[in-house]
């Protein structure tokens, strides 16, 4: 009555055949539906002879069994092939990631550059960058910067011809913004800088931000308010800062910001000063109605003293596991 042999043949040749989802539900609604064979079967074990009814309900649950377990495994198994996409060429977009497909990291740099342009961003700067291969003009003439200054010496800068070279600093970016606009002016920009040194500490690439404001009655108290408000924003805690006298052609007066680190070392980390009225004029801004403040720094040694990194290169060799400690 309860054909085992031939019942379970006819249910082996039906789930052979299953190779899709479709196909495993309509066998599943066939024999495990409340209408489906397995409850068929229960309700002909009820009605049959109570004599009878030992033998055959240990041949139901026999089928029964087999039955869902077999059913269970290949659903299991086509699973697994939807999931790998063997059996068609979509792609599945909402499985979960593999750890071997880990997306990477910021870079140090990166992360310390977006942190000084989240801050002067806040504080009303306007984004504006310029090119890496810059007009001589740019980077020395018009800043002030002399033919003698050791930067304008073909031994220390990357020319391409006369007129053009790599960029040795981002203040050129004060000229290409300044020359055609009317103040307030209040830029920050950021960028690869080029120069001919190759150290622990240098590299012939690194970056610079520079930021500049120039508006009626800008002076250095401006400056030094948010230099400080940076230095603290950037480092947390509150480090010792001093404005030390210095020297750059197009500022003055001109200070490098020294800051005391763990081993109560001072360290330059950036200058600044006061635009040079010269500047100004080069740019066509009356010097008696505006003034105004600028600032560069280098993104690399920021990055090595907020992380404590000693050899500048480690931020160049792109090692996975060394970036991603940071
Ligand atoms: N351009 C300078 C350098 O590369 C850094 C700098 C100093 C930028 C003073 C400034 C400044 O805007 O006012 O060494």
């Amino acid at each position: 009555m309860f054909k085992i042999k031939k019942n379970i043949k006819i249910f082996k040749k039906k789930i052979k055949k299953c190779k899709d989802i479709e196909s495993i539900n309509n066998i599943k609604l066939l024999y495990l539906s409340k209408n489906g064979y397995i409850n068929k079967l229960k309700k002909k074990l009820k009605e049959s002879p109570e004599n009878l009814k030992p033998n055959l309900g240990k041949n139901f649950n026999f089928i029964k069994k087999y039955i869902i377990k077999k059913i269970n495994f290949i659903q299991k198994k086509i699973n697994k092939k939807k999931s790998l996409n063997i059996n068609n060429n979509e792609i599945d977009i909402f499985l979960p990631s593999k750890n071997y497909f880990s997306i990477g990291n910021k870079h140090p740099i990166t992360i310390i550059l977006n942190k000084i342009e989240h801050f002067f961003e806040k504080i009303g700067f306007n984004f504006f960058y310029g090119p890496e291969i810059e007009k001589t003009n740019y980077n020395f003439k018009l800043l002030n910067i002399g033919k003698n200054h050791p930067s304008y010496n073909i031994k220390n800068t990357f020319w391409i011809n006369k007129k053009l070279l790599l960029r040795t600093q981002t203040s050129p970016i004060q000229i290409r913004y300044m020359k055609n606009k009317k103040p307030p002016i209040k830029i920050i920009t950021s960028g690869c800088v080029f120069r001919k040194d190759n150290d622990n500490t240098h590299t012939p690439m690194f970056h610079q931000v520079e930021g500049f404001w120039v508006d009626k009655k800008i002076n250095f108290t401006h400056l030094k308010y948010i230099i400080k408000k940076f230095i603290y924003f950037l480092f947390k805690n509150k480090k010792k800062i001093k404005f030390i006298p210095a020297y750059f052609p197009f500022t003055e007066p001109s200070a490098e910001v020294n800051i005391k680190n763990t081993n109560n070392k001072w360290l330059e980390i950036l200058g600044c000063g006061m635009i040079h009225p010269k500047i100004l004029k080069n740019v066509n801004i009356n010097y008696k109605k505006y003034s105004g403040f600028a600032f560069g720094m280098g993104i690399e040694r920021l990055t090595m003293l907020k992380f404590n990194i000693t050899d500048i290169k480690i931020l160049y060799k792109n090692n996975i596991r060394i970036l991603k400690q940071f």
